[in-house]
C-alpha cells in the first residue's frame, strides 16, 4: 500500500513541507509500502499539481526537491510525480537517488505506449504538451483522453 502525499500545498495557511515530513515518518514507521509526493491544491495558481505548459527540462519534475528532503527523512521508497516528460531528466533522477521511482499521468493519456517507446530506444521527450485538456472529457464524458490527439485524428480524417 502506498500514499500519494502532498509536500506542500503551496497555499497560504497550508500545510508545508513539515506537515508533509511529519506525516512522512509517521506513515514510515507503520510500514507503509512508499510514498508518492505531490504539491500544490487546485487553488495553489502556478504551483497547482497538475501544471501546465512544461516545455523546458528546467519545468520538470517540480515536485523533486520536496520529494528529496521526504526521502531523507524516510526508509520506505520515495516516488515523485509531476512534470517528468524526458527520459533523460527521469533517468537523472534515479540514477542520483534522488528518488526511488517517478510516476507520470498526462504522457500516459497522450502515449500509453510511452515507456515501451522508451524502452525500445527512441527517447525522445514525451508528447504530451502538458494543456489539461485530458479533464475536460472526464468531467463533461465520463471519459478520459487525450484532445489533442483527438483534434490530430480528425484533421488527418479531413485531409484523407
Ligand atoms: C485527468 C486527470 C485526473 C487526475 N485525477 C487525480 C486524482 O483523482 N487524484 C490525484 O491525487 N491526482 C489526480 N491527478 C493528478 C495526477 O495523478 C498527477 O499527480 C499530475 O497530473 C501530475 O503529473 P503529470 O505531470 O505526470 O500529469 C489527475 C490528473 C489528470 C490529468
Amino acid at each position: 500500500m502506498l500514499v500519494k502525499l502532498n509536500g506542500d500545498d503551496n497555499l497560504a495557511g497550508g500545510l508545508t513541507l513539515e506537515d508533509a515530513l511529519f506525516a512522512a515518518r509517521a506513515l514510515d514507521q507503520e510500514g507503509i509500502d512508499a510514498i508518492e509526493v505531490s504539491g500544490g491544491t487546485p487553488a495553489s495558481g502556478d504551483l497547482a499539481p497538475v501544471r501546465q505548459g512544461i516545455s523546458t527540462r528546467e519545468q520538470e519534475a517540480y515536485n523533486l526537491p520536496m520529494a528529496y528532503r521526504i526521502k531523507e527523512a524516510v526508509s520506505c521508497p520515495v516516488m515523485v510525480v509531476g512534470g517528468l516528460r524526458s527520459f533523460e531528466v527521469i533517468e537523472g533522477i534515479v540514477r542520483r537517488g534522488e528518488a526511488d521511482y517517478i510516476s507520470m499521468s498526462r504522457p500516459f493519456i497522450r502515449e500509453p505506449e510511452l515507456v515501451r517507446r522508451w524502452e525500445k530506444g527512441d527517447e525522445a521527450r514525451a508528447t504530451c504538451i502538458s494543456c489539461n485538456g485530458c479533464f475536460k472529457p472526464g468531467l463533461k464524458e465520463g471519459q478520459i483522453y487525450c484532445v489533442v490527439n483527438k483534434i490530430e485524428r480528425e484533421n488527418k480524417g479531413m485531409s484523407l
